[in-house]
């Protein structure tokens, strides 16, 4: 590979860049097998939730929507079962203006009443835009895929409950929260993660002879966040076969481990009331709701 021009290695949230961007859905793609998916779960639930109160609008809030994988999902789902999503707002909310805009780049979205695609953080869910401030309510809010562990700071998850507390509707609102199995460990012995074998390069489709290398550079379990440094490289072959180095991202993922009943207590705190648990093979789906 050649080292021409090669670009300064950035620091990367792993979500910050076009290429990014499309590697995440490459890399989901290739890594949501049979027992990681998830949309069927967010499905059932959107509909038990309408069922049992067919407010409208009836608002959806995909918190940490990145490319809008759940909301497109859901969105597929109602069209193959004719289900009317005509009177549902879909807001995804996320930092990366990046995935927002791969997000707002699928079109197949044309029988949800409205869809908003928003840049902000689980932080401040009454800051965003959509919610008019708090006084819009959310009838169905999600944090997919365990990404709640990105609130690695101490006081964070409790900021987050009580964000969700001020814009969630009484009663009939449904707040679903994903915690993966690994991330909740009985034991924080049993945290680290284990090597793995760099995976191999994935071919882009949106950006002609780029391919995506990553390669996991340390782990290591710290308390109670855990922390996973990668490097992403962004390649091109040029026409003649030399490789080059067009963005190379360096990757400190910080993940939080969750105590027992931690997240089932800190909603409590918020007044979040716990109505189910779900479990895949892979995460478990926390149901909350606030009482009517
Ligand atoms: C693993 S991805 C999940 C994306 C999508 N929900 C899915 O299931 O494919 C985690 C997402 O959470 C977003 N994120 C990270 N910190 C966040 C925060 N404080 N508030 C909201 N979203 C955040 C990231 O930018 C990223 O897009």
């Amino acid at each position: 590979m050649s080292s021409i021009n090669e670009p300064q290695e950035r620091e990367s949230t792993f979500y910050d860049s076009p290429y990014l961007a499309e590697h995440y859905d490459i890399f989901c793609e290739k890594h949501m097998t049979e027992q990681r998916i998830d949309v069927p779960v967010y499905w059932e639930q959107l509909q038990k939730i309408q069922s049992s109160a067919p407010q409208q609008p009836f608002v959806v809030l995909d918190v940490g929507t990145g490319t809008g994988r759940i909301l497109h999902g859901l969105a597929s789902q109602a069209s193959q079962e004719s289900y009317d999503l005509s009177t549902v707002e879909f807001i995804g909310l996320e930092p990366s203006q990046d995935m927002l805009d791969r997000a707002a780049l699928n079109s197949q979205m044309d029988h949800v009443g409205r869809v908003a695609w928003e840049q902000g953080t689980a932080l401040d869910l009454v800051g965003v835009p959509s919610l008019e401030g708090g006084a819009k309510k959310v009838s169905m809010l999600m944090w997919a895929v365990g990404s709640i562990s990105h609130l690695h700071e101490p006081e964070q998850p409790t900021q987050f409950l009580s964000q969700v507390a001020k814009v969630l509707l009484p009663g009939t609102g449904r707040v679903i929260i994903s915690i993966s199995h690994h991330l909740a460990p009985k034991d924080l012995k049993d945290a680290a993660i284990a090597p793995w074998e760099n995976p191999p390069r994935l071919a882009s489709r949106a950006f002609p002879d780029i391919v995506y290398q990553t390669t996991q550079l340390e782990t290591k379990t710290v308390g109670h966040v855990q922390h996973d440094t990668r490097e992403v490289l962004v390649i091109k072959t040029l026409p003649g076969g030399t490789e080059v180095v067009v963005e190379k991202n360096l990757v400190h993922f910080k993940g939080r481990l969750w105590k027992e009943n931690e997240l089932v207590d800190t909603a409590k705190n918020a007044g979040l009331e716990l109505a189910d648990i779900i479990n895949s093979e892979r995460e478990a789906f926390y149901v909350f709701q606030l009482p009517a």
